[in-house]
């Protein structure tokens, strides 16, 4: 059976577009919960300025309050070195450094141009210096709501260049749910090509599903070899600063379709 691994994104992703503060108590509660269902990483929070994402201002207390459960790894977003340093303090399992392959949606979300971000990304990859793994989260990489068509060519050169600063993963994000599943088949064949030079290299695909392909995408995706993806519970989600966006899939659709399929989740469905 083929093993397929979920990134649980819900407290990130999700909560990072509600317009109601959920408390640090009921965060840690989730948290907890989502802990003992078998996902293979969980993305707690973002280490993010409290002005920019105000729902995850918690940050500190969120991670130093959760119970660390073996083989289910803690990750977070990180969007430059002041993040990476509250990171790597709160002892998280995995840095989660974004950056988006569109031009404007880069300086609506990161008020930097994308060259800026590259070299700032490299010096948190630097600071880190090998002590935690480090993913990089690539936005917008189907398509930008604000300039429509991202050319694949850009897509697989910043993926390139970040492989080639010694990441351990990248996630390929459909920010605003634009991918089709034949994008998704050309795409997944064309990263996996371009990056052979780095077979340990682990690749996720992070899908929304704005237009009601997100379930058709993960197929499309893991009949084309990829086995991690990220979910959020619910189907929650959605970058405040990508007009338009919504939730990501549903990770119990996702699962439940996977495990249907008798591919080997690992998760807990009833749970
Ligand atoms: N953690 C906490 N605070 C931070 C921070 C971090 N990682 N990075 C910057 N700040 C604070 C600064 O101290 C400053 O605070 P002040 O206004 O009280 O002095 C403020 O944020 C602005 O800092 P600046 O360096 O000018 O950054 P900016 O305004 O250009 O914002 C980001 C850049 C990346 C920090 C900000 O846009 C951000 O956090 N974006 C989040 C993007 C995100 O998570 N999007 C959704 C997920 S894809
Ligand atoms: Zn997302």
């Amino acid at each position: 059976m083929q093993r397929i691994h979920f990134n649980e994104v819900v407290t990130r992703d999700g909560f990072q577009n509600e317009p109601a503060f959920v408390p640090t108590d009921a965060k840690v509660a989730l948290i907890d919960e989502l802990s003992a269902c078998g996902y293979a990483k969980v993305e707690v929070t973002s280490f993010t300025s409290a002005k920019a994402i105000p729902m995850l201002r918690d940050a500190e207390e969120v991670m130093g309050r959760i119970r660390r459960v073996p083989g289910v790894e803690t990750t977070v977003l990180v969007p430059n070195v002041r993040g990476a340093e509250r990171a790597l303090e709160c002892r998280a399992d995995e840095l989660n450094l974004v950056m988006s392959t569109s031009e404007t949606h880069n300086l609506a979300n990161l008020r930097m141009p994308r060259a800026r971000s590259w070299a700032a990304l490299g010096e948190v990859i630097d600071s880190v210096g090998g002590r935690t793994p480090v993913n990089v989260s690539l936005s917008c990489a189907f398509g930008c709501p604000m300039e429509g068509v991202v050319p694949e060519a850009e897509l697989l050169l910043w993926a390139e260049r970040f492989a080639g600063l010694g990441v351990r993963g990248l996630t390929i994000c459909d920010t605003t749910g634009m991918a089709d599943p034949a994008q998704v088949s050309r795409m997944t064949a064309a990263l996996q090509a371009r990056l052979a030079a780095y077979p340990g290299l682990q690749l996720t695909m992070h899908f929304h599903n704005t237009r009601g392909m997100g379930l058709a995408n993960v197929l499309a995706a893991v009949q084309g070899g990829i086995e991690r993806f990220d979910g959020s519970l619910g189907g929650l989600g959605g970058c405040p600063y990508a007009p338009g966006a919504s939730g990501n899939i549903c990770t119990e659709d996702a699962v439940h379709m996977l495990d249907a399929m008798g591919y080997d989740t690992g998760m807990d469905l009833k749970r």
